[in-house]
């Protein structure tokens, strides 16, 4: 993903900074999540666009967004506090922190839209599905919650497939072509959303695969 227009960066956090959590400050606060019904998480949330849109759609839901870039994550917050979109919340940190402050079992979905695939192999352990990540979003996940994974890329997909089932993970749906247009009553689900990536993918022709998985 670009990083440009680094200098706008400290007036974006000031205008959206009801929509941030920094976890400098300890816990997600609770009170934020009795608000609502579901907490559903992003991982690599980039600039924002899959989780504005669902947050719009599930207005009972607090949708969270985790990105290591600030210069990202605020165009995310920017995005979502010009749409008046409420029930979205943003932390900029590495993944591998969240335990430190997000409730264990609290999560009903974790989605991991388009991924970063580091193809080398080298870099494994960079990828959201290494069984390092997995680890962390079993302890996220509520007792029937799940794993949502759309992604471009084959090899990276393939890959992940095998690091659900070598670490326990149960494939409740797979997709090998994620169809552009969302059959009747289900276009809010995450699977039907179209993050930025993806249409861009989509503009190429490139296949979309998706995976479901639960931990349990
Ligand atoms: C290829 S982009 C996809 C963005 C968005 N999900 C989409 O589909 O449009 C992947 C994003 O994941 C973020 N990312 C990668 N590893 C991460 C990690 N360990 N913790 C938090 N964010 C991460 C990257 O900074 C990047 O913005």
């Amino acid at each position: 993903m670009r990083i440009r227009g680094k200098d706008k960066v400290p007036e974006m956090l000031q205008k959206s900074s009801s929509l941030f959590f920094d976890p400098l400050h300890g816990m997600f606060p609770q009170e934020w999540i009795n608000a609502y019904e579901a907490l559903e998480l992003e991982v690599g949330c980039g600039r924002g666009t899959f989780l504005s849109q669902m947050a719009a759609h599930h207005p009972s839901t607090l949708f969270i967004g985790i990105e290591k870039f600030v210069v990202i994550i605020a165009r995310a917050a920017t995005l979502a506090h010009e749409q008046h979109i409420e029930n979205v919340r943003f932390i900029q940190t590495d993944v591998k922190t969240a335990l430190s402050f997000l409730p264990q079992h609290s999560m009903q979905t974790i989605y991991l839209n388009f991924s970063d695939p580091w193809p080398r192999r080298r870099n494994d352990i960079k990828r959201l599905t290494h069984a390092n990540h997995l680890a962390i979003y079993r302890q996220l996940l509520r007792v029937n919650g799940v794993l949502e994974c759309k992604t471009d890329n084959l090899s990276f997909f393939e890959w992940s497939l095998q690091s659900l089932l070598n670490n326990g993970w149960m494939i409740q749906e797979l997709d090998k072509q994620v169809a552009d247009m969302a059959p009747n009553g289900e276009e809010a689900r995450g699977k039907y959303i179209q993050t930025e990536y993806e249409q861009k993918f989509r503009q190429l022709h490139m296949p979309i695969f998706h995976v479901r998985a639960t931990p349990n």
